[in-house]
């Protein structure tokens, strides 16, 4: 028969004493028995998650500039939201305009700060840009743009942009 290595005692007082195995491999059969193989798996499993899953304890996080006022701007104000001033500073604030909505991208300074790839979006209405998937010079206009030659199709993807803000 074979016998489980169980740390307590078997209710029939015969099968409770540690005999060798015979003819079943021994301790090593027995150490291969599946609730044997699935308490172990389930150990390196817990010490995996306890030692593995450990974070340090406090992950510094970037300061956040304080969120600012809704309010209006025209093209010309917008434009000072470049983030050109000192990052995490009031003057390195980043704001874009999507769809009329003007949307605070500080935190993405990889993506819209002036050595990103969207830097030019900084300060802008990146409408016409966001429809036209583009980041040409051609696509950001110093006035206000009415975007009244964009088609159906640039107009779907501003809006999805424009969620996608909305969302971030
Ligand atoms: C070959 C062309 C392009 C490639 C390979 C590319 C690739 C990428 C990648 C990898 C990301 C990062 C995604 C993430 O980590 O969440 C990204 C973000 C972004 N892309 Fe592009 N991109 C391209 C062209 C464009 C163009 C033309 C536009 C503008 C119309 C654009 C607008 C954006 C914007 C706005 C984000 C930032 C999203 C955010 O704030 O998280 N991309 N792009």
């Amino acid at each position: 028969m074979r016998r489980y290595h169980f740390p307590w005692k078997m209710a029939d007082g015969a099968e409770s004493e540690a005999a060798p195995e015979s003819g079943e491999g021994g301790l090593l059969a027995e150490l291969l028995s599946p609730i044997n193989l699935f308490l172990i798996f389930l150990c390196l499993y817990l010490l995996y998650k306890i030692v593995g899953g450990r974070r340090p304890a406090s992950v510094p996080s970037k300061p956040r500039l304080p969120p600012m006022k809704k309010r209006d701007f025209s093209p010309q104000e917008l434009q000072k939201f470049d983030g050109r001033g000192e990052p995490e500073t009031e003057a390195g604030r980043i704001l874009i305009a999507v769809n009329g909505k003007v949307f605070d991208v500080s935190r993405g300074r990889a993506f819209y700060g002036p050595e990103g790839p969207y830097g030019i979006f900084a300060g802008r209405d990146a409408s016409r840009g966001l429809g036209t998937f583009s980041v040409d010079k051609e696509a950001i206009r110093d006035e206000y743009d009415d975007l009244s030659d964009l088609n159906a199709m640039q107009w779907e993807s501003i809006r999805e942009w424009e969620q996608q803000f909305q969302a971030a």
